[in-house]
């Protein structure tokens, strides 16, 4: 089964079995299947986040579960509820017809919405965390389904739960989120602010900041429908304080951002972009020209030749800074 129009870096894969999931009764059939509930599992979203290779032995799962619904409210909050296999942007498109803000500054960003709690997905600075109530999950241990709270989720930077004890475990159903009431503007995100004032808009509302964020991302960020690629193909560093001296000692130009504890976020596009890689090839796989963090499909790339390129790419950055850069999508 060819899943070349299944994930947005668009490499030729095929999987040895494929499965469009449109209803809970499916997994549960495949739970009470000793063979089928044996083989190695691959739970397919929007395919944003993900680099395969040519030939993908497991069970691949793709997430087709539909609905959205407003739940109900308290004193803060109205909460809100889809389904997995919802695309992330139109669900957050309909909020904000509901007049509901909160998810405005995720406007854009590729996939579905049983994957964003995955990688905790953030931009212009909000993550999912910070609107997150809770999920529902198939558990594939117990066979049961099973509702997470906010703390079990264990979210971080690009990482949660699902990344570390409950890889393989848990397949997310449904995901509920709580918009705050008395909304507020978020923007602490100096390209945004910048694109408002540009605008003469003073007063956003959550469809001024969301209509911003998508001008934003589509100047910078390769539509995977024209260039396969992932987003970002590696996370921002956080390195201590005094290593950040150091670097910004060495390279006054350096960008970073103070985090909590002291340690300092360092941008890793600015980083390989100083290795001179922004717009390079590496075989049909390259770096893209506008944002040196996304590495993109130029037409035909495997995963191997992904891999290679980010290989040369974290080494250069490692020779020239001393830095580490851990790749983000997952490769399959
Ligand atoms: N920069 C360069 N050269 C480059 C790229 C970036 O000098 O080629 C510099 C920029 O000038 C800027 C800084 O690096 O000062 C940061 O760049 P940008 O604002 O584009 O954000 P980012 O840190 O590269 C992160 C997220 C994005 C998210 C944006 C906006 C990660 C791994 N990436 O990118 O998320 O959209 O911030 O919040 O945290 C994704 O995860 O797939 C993704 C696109």
């Amino acid at each position: 089964y060819s899943l070349q129009n299944l994930n947005t870096f668009g490499i030729a894969a095929r999987a040895s079995q494929f499965l469009r999931v449109e209803q809970l009764a499916q997994l549960q059939a495949i739970f009470a299947d000793a063979q089928l509930k044996a083989m190695p599992r691959l739970i397919l979203g929007g395919g944003s986040n993900l680099v395969l290779s040519d030939q993908v032995n497991a069970l691949v799962l793709h997430m087709a579960l539909k609905g959205r619904q407003i739940l109900g409210e308290d004193e803060d909050y109205v909460y809100v509820q889809a389904a997995a296999g919802e695309n992330w942007h139109e669900f957050v498109l309909w909020t904000l017809e509901q007049g509901l803000g909160g998810l405005e500054n995720l406007s854009l960003i590729p996939g579905t919405v049983g994957a964003a709690p995955i990688q905790n997905i953030g931009a212009y600075g909000i993550e999912i965390q910070d609107v997150f109530a809770s999920l529902s999950a198939f558990d594939f241990v117990t066979g049961e389904i099973v509702e997470i709270d906010k703390a079990t989720c264990n979210f971080a930077y690009r990482d949660s739960i699902f990344k570390q004890d409950y890889k393989d475990r848990m397949v997310i159903l449904s995901v509920r989120f709580a918009l705050p009431k008395r909304w507020q503007a978020r923007l602490g995100y100096a390209d945004v602010a910048q694109y408002l004032s540009q605008h003469q808009i003073e007063l956003p509302a959550a469809k001024d900041v969301s209509n911003a964020i998508i001008a934003i991302r589509q100047a910078k960020l390769p539509d995977p429908a024209k260039i396969g690629n992932a987003g970002s193909f590696f996370k921002n560093p956080i390195v201590p304080a005094a290593q950040r001296d150091n670097l910004l000692a060495a390279h006054p130009m350096l960008v970073s951002y103070p985090q909590d504890k002291g340690d300092y976020k360092l941008a890793a596009g600015w980083l390989i972009d100083q290795c001179g890689w922004k717009g390079r090839q590496s075989g049909r796989a390259g770096v893209y020209e506008k944002q040196a963090l996304v590495l993109v499909n130029h037409g035909g790339a495997t995963g191997a030749e992904v891999r290679a390129l980010a290989q040369a790419v974290q080494a250069d950055v490692y020779a020239k800074f001393a830095v580490k850069l851990e790749i983000e999508p997952v490769f399959f």
